[in-house]
């Protein structure tokens, strides 16, 4: 338990200070309301006490700040007896309670210890619904079952893990679900992605920086890796880590603490990493991107998620899932999917993966106009470099000719069977397969 003090009275603020001190009740006292506010935005706090009437911003603002980021925070407001209708005011607006000047030292601290009690009530229900209903990974086919299991059995070690797999597969929700099935779940999760940030922004991101480190740095500030004292940090596309940033991570890695940018203090950190990407990092070293040492230290547990492809059996529920879920949320309800349609999915390749299915869910149920989704409601993004519809049709229908035929091969390996799908005898496959210089 960690508590906030807001009083601007010097005297006063020690005293209580002394009472929470006498019940071994961690706390910070700051003596106006602008602290306080900093305080709220990066430390976690299990309650705070505030004076209404404040030099700066009064007690209000506090409030208001503290509903915007953690809703059920308990906020005690303590006040003297002549601005009772204030007080009154500030639990309509949402404070946990007041208490008028003087007061008994043991009331506030019963007070306190109530508040407490229920808020960690709350909080510890809410990471519960999180993990069983937002968290949710839809999917029965071994292959993920596979991968979940192994996302299960490292969940609660401390264990870096690397998640590897296609452009949405779900690597994100797989290190949010790691996140909150690991004891760190009350503990903040949070998220960089290395390849969007330019190197300098995210050096900073990352680490924080000192005042003073460099132009514009007019106040210290504190990096991802700080915030998530106690918490996850999830590394997103690890592979784009600027090649000058990796010894510094990998330093993190090794003696969990590091430096502010511009500054020499050592911090100290406790989080768990986890790492993804969708690139092959042993061809990342081979080229000379990836530091091997880095490497080797982020690959302890490496978890692949499979393409969607390789786990058609998991389109079924997800697609029912996503007409439920996108259907509560852009307030549409649709019932179901027709089997054509469904069949229609279920062939596709789903280079986009689960992300991919899910906007197609989306764009169907906007369109339909029945009580299912049908094979029209569907747009698929065939999308293919060489399949260009410009010019005369007799250009076009070559390409899309070309294009079916090294599809086929792809897909069956085996011109024969090439053939038989393609509805054309073997000869012609072969004379098509010269005419457009197909390679197998
Ligand atoms: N098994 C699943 N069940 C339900 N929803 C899923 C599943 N897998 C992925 N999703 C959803 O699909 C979308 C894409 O997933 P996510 O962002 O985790 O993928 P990603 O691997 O991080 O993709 P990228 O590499 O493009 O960043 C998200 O909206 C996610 O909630
Ligand atoms: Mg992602």
């Amino acid at each position: 338990m960690k508590v906030l003090i807001v009083e601007d009275k010097e005297n006063y603020l020690e005293l209580l200070k002394d009472i929470l001190d006498s019940e071994g009740i961690e706390n910070i006292g700051v003596l106006r309301g602008k602290d306080a506010v900093e305080k709220i935005k990066r430390e976690r706090f299990s309650a705070i006490i505030s004076d209404l009437f404040l030099p700066d911003i009064d007690g209000f603002k506090i409030l208001e700040e503290v509903k915007k980021r953690y809703p059920e925070l308990p906020v005690i407001i303590i006040t003297a007896f002549s601005s009772i209708e204030r007080a009154v005011e500030a639990i309509k607006k949402g404070a946990y309670d007041f208490i008028p000047k003087p007061f008994e030292p043991e009331h506030l601290i019963l007070k306190l210890k109530k508040a407490v009690e229920t808020y960690n009530l709350k909080i510890s229900k809410e990471a519960y619904e999180d993990k069983f209903e937002n968290i949710e990974i839809i999917g029965e086919s071994e292959l993920l079952k596979k991968a979940l299991e192994k996302l299960e059995s490292v969940a609660l070690t401390d264990s870096s893990v690397l998640l590897l797999g296609e452009s949405g597969t779900g690597k994100e929700l797989f290190a949010k679900k790691l996140h909150f099935l690991s004891k760190r779940r009350d503990f903040p999760f949070l998220s960089i992605n290395c390849a969007s940030i330019p190197e300098k922004l995210l050096e900073t991101e990352l680490f924080g920086y000192e005042r003073g480190a460099f132009t514009g740095a007019y106040k210290t500030k504190r990096g991802k890796l700080e915030i998530a004292h106690q918490g996850t940090v999830f590394l997103d596309e690890i592979g784009d880590l600027p090649i000058e940033l990796q010894p510094k991570l990998l330093k993190v890695l090794e003696e969990k603490s590091f430096e502010r940018v511009g500054g020499t203090d050592k911090i100290s950190v406790d989080v768990r990493f986890v790492f993804a990407t969708n690139k092959n990092l042993r061809e990342e070293v081979k080229k000379g991107n990836f530091r091997e040492d880095l490497f080797f230290r982020i690959s302890v547990f490496p978890i692949e998620i499979p393409p969607l492809r390789e786990r058609e059996g998991d389109i079924p529920l997800l697609v029912e899932h996503f007409i439920k879920k996108i259907g509560a949320k852009i307030n549409k309800r649709v019932e179901g999917i027709s089997p054509d349609a469904l069949k229609l999915l279920k062939e596709y390749e789903w280079r986009g993966n689960i992300r991919e299915l899910q906007n197609t869910i989306e764009r169907a149920i906007i369109v339909s106009d029945g009580k299912l989704i049908n094979k029209k409601d569907i747009f698929l993004y065939r999308e293919d470099p060489e399949l260009d519809f410009s010019g005369p049709l007799s250009d076009v229908l070559e390409r899309v000719e070309r294009f079916k035929i090294a599809d086929a091969i792809k897909k069956f390996g085996d011109k024969k069977k090439a053939a038989e799908y393609l509805g054309i005898n073997y000869k012609t496959l072969q004379s098509k397969i010269s005419k457009y210089k197909i390679e197998s």
